[in-house]
């Protein structure tokens, strides 16, 4: 099974995620934990230059990074983990890449779609938890994270808050083009209601499957 964590920064992908695999793993399943742009080798060095707040990078070279990223996660560590019938816990994939360059930066959504399943070839999630925040409230957050001796801020959180606003808006909109997969969970909650909020999701996912295989 495949799960992808959706949302604009500081919405609580990375707490999240970190907190449900230690539930996963807590069951005896064998889980996999990996996040985007990175997980190789290669991604991290991907990772590097896209999160420079020094670089200058198109929104079209923007894409091709992250795709590039992708394909190499895909191919090296997604793929075999689902064929090895590990469940892949993803924090962000290439809904992110719709949100942000597609919605944030005006980029052609539909042709965005196409070259994003070209770097995965062919592979969506299964589940996709999308944590809705404000933008408003995911700048206080960074702000603090950075405060509280966190990463410093990123090239992508450096963008105005309508950019923000527009990432938003457009997950929003993702998550009703795409409502079999999608689950858009109210990230102003505390973790602790959160995650019981996303096993439940899972479970009903993996009910859906266990029907759909004969
Ligand atoms: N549900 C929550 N309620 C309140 N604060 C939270 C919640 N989840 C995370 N936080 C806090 O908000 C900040 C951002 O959380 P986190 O790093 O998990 O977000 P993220 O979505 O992974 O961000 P990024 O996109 O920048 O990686 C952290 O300081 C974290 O402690
Ligand atoms: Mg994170």
């Amino acid at each position: 099974m495949f799960i992808t964590f959706e949302g604009i920064e500081g919405s609580g992908k990375s707490t999240l995620i970190g907190l449900v695999e230690g539930e996963l793993l807590g069951r005896g399943e064998d889980v996999l934990q990996t996040r985007e742009p990175g997980g190789t080798p290669a991604g991290d060095s991907v990772r590097s230059i896209f999160l420079d707040p020094a670089m200058r990078i198109d929104p079209i070279a923007e894409v091709m990074l992250l795709n590039a990223s992708r394909a190499q996660l895909c191919v090296d560590v997604i793929r075999p983990a689902i064929r090895a019938g590990r469940t892949v816990l993803c924090d962000r994939f290439y809904d992110a890449t719709i949100a942000y360059q597609g919605y944030g930066r005006a980029l052609e959504i539909d042709g965005l779609l196409q070259v994003c399943l070209v770097a995965t070839g062919g592979l969506s999630p299964d589940l996709t938890i999308l944590l809705d925040l404000p933008a408003e409230l995911s700048h206080e957050r960074v702000l603090a994270r950075a405060r509280g001796g966190g990463h410093g801020v990123d090239r992508l959180e450096q963008e105005s808050l309508d950019f923000h606003r527009r990432v938003r808006d457009g997950y929003l909109q993702m998550a009703q083009r795409w409502s079999s997969r999608f689950v858009v969970l109210d990230a102003t909650q505390p973790p602790e209601v959160l995650v019981p909020q996303v096993l439940a999701a899972v479970a009903h996912v993996r009910e859906r499957i266990r029907q759909t295989i004969p």
